[in-house]
């Protein structure tokens, strides 16, 4: 006989005399003659009551195993419920206790911080919010391909061991199998890396971007998913050592068409959440932020800001703020500009374009016709209330000569980009792109506050646990 779900169960619409349940107990109420189980399956939000009678052969032995976090197998009824609440339960014919759980479950009823629940992330997806978090990351992911499958976008996997520094910041994970303890050196005594396994220096990549061009420069519209990594001391609520990062690349387009691009897709990503885990967006509105679906609402309803990098400097010295770093043209904005901008001034999201050559990638295209001393590039920041940057992207500079002068500009070898600088002497095109941080997307679709709780396992300075 096969299981039926929780959530099938639950989306019943008609009784059925013969069904099998499987999952874990949330909690056991005794009464005199029956006790009424609480099967959670993971497969949504609510559990299924389940009633065991005294009668039950195995009663009198079994049911005190069954406390919270056992697991169980039921076969019984799916019959209308008398109680509130739900629409059906399941009346046991029989229950067999899978695998007990004793009384040091760390997950009882009682409310838990998030930074015990981290402690214990191999049992958090078994707790309410967790398995929530991973239902609409997993839902996320599934949209993230509809939305660029829709639109005829090929997928890209971009290689996760790279030689190259795609944003050129240096906050890389080296990779290795040389012997760390005693390497091999060469004649001026430098650790040999023509001796490590790839015969160069390897990293874990920080953005398959660079890849995504070369695959935009003959499929035109494509976009990698996958794991990103850094190596940057940040210990903050928003940044992870490993994350997952969208990056679509499309040939034959410039900033404002990037910058539209991605105002749809992040919009397409809460309309679908909206319309696929209701139950979930629901929980979180009322436990982790009751903000969270006027703000969703909000989003939706109206187009993005868009600021350029000048102005946006403007607001912010004439906001009479002051700020823990100082802002001035020329300056990286920092998370309190990006909030202050988001959530106090505009109100909404902004998206601000333009910046600096001097502060941003060695890849952006220069903006022409600026003053030798304000010189910018064509990149653009998505920023969200209540996280700051959610997107950065860029239209990338397609002319060979502007770009060599780029990478001159930013230190970079260009004989480690030989490939790079191909893409513009054979038919190079204007293109652009972003990347989305898929975790920071899913803290502003929950309103969960900390990107350490909405990935299953965390990597942050410090911590690499489970
Ligand atoms: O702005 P970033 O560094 O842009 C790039 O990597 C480009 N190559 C993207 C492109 O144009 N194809 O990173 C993009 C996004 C950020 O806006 C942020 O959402 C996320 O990636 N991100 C992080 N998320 C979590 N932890 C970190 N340490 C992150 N660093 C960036
Ligand atoms: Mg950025």
């Amino acid at each position: 006989m096969s299981r039926t779900l929780v959530k099938d169960a639950l989306n019943a619409t008609a009784p059925n005399d013969t069904i099998l349940l499987q999952g874990w107990v949330r909690t056991r109420r005794d009464a005199k003659t029956f006790s009424f189980l609480e099967l959670n399956d993971g497969s949504c939000l609510k559990g299924i009551q389940v009633i065991a009678d005294s009668s039950l052969p195995n009663y009198a032995t079994e049911i005190a195993k069954a406390l919270t976090g056992a697991s169980v197998e039921v076969h019984g009824k799916l019959v209308a419920s008398q109680g509130q609440g739900q629409k059906w339960e399941v009346v046991a014919s029989s229950f067999t206790i899978l695998g007990e759980a004793d009384a040091t479950y760390p997950l009882q009823k009682k409310g838990h911080t998030l930074e015990f629940l981290r402690e214990i992330a191999h049992l958090r997806p078994r707790s309410n919010l967790f398995g929530a978090v991973f239902r609409v990351r997993s839902r996320l992911a599934f949209a993230v391909h509809q939305f660029f499958q829709d639109k005829s976008f090929i997928y890209v996997h971009t290689p996760i061991v790279t030689a190259s520094d795609a944003e050129g910041a240096g906050d890389m994970f080296r990779v290795t199998t040389l012997d760390v303890g005693a390497p091999p050196k060469n004649e001026h005594g430098d650790v040999d890396s023509t001796k490590d396994f790839f015969g160069k220096k390897t990293f874990l990549t920080v953005s398959g971007q660079l890849e995504a061009e070369i695959f935009a420069t003959a499929l035109s519209n494509v976009y990698t998913f996958g794991p990103t990594f850094r190596a940057e001391n940040s210990n903050t609520s928003r940044h992870a050592a490993e994350f997952w990062m969208i990056e679509p690349e499309i040939a034959f387009c410039d900033l404002h068409g990037d910058m539209s691009l991605a105002e749809e897709f992040v919009k397409y990503l809460i309309r679908d959440a909206k319309a696929h885990c209701a139950a979930d967006l629901e929980f979180f509105s009322k436990f982790v932020d009751k903000e969270l679906m006027t703000r969703l609402d909000f989003v939706l309803e109206k187009p993005f800001v868009r600021c350029s990098y000048t102005e946006a400097v403007e607001i912010l010295t004439k906001s009479g703020k002051t700020w823990e770093h100082p802002v001035s043209w020329g300056s990286n904005l920092q998370a309190e500009h990006e909030r202050f901008l988001t959530e106090e001034h505009f109100k909404c999201p902004v998206t601000v374009y333009n910046y600096p050559r001097a502060i941003k990638a060695f890849y952006m295209r220069k903006t022409d016709g600026c003053a030798p001393d304000r010189q910018t590039v064509a990149a653009m920041d998505l920023l969200v209330p209540g996280i700051g940057e959610i997107i950065g992207g860029s239209q990338r500079e397609e002319r060979l000569t502007e770009l060599r002068e780029g990478m001159a500009l930013h230190h970079l070898d260009e004989k480690a980009y030989w490939w790079y600088l191909d893409l513009r002497r054979y038919g190079t095109v204007p293109h652009a792109g972003f990347g989305l941080g898929f975790e920071r997307m899913l803290m502003f679709v929950t309103g969960v506050g900390n990107i350490r709780d909405v990935i299953p396992f965390a990597r942050t300075p410090g911590t690499a646990d489970f």
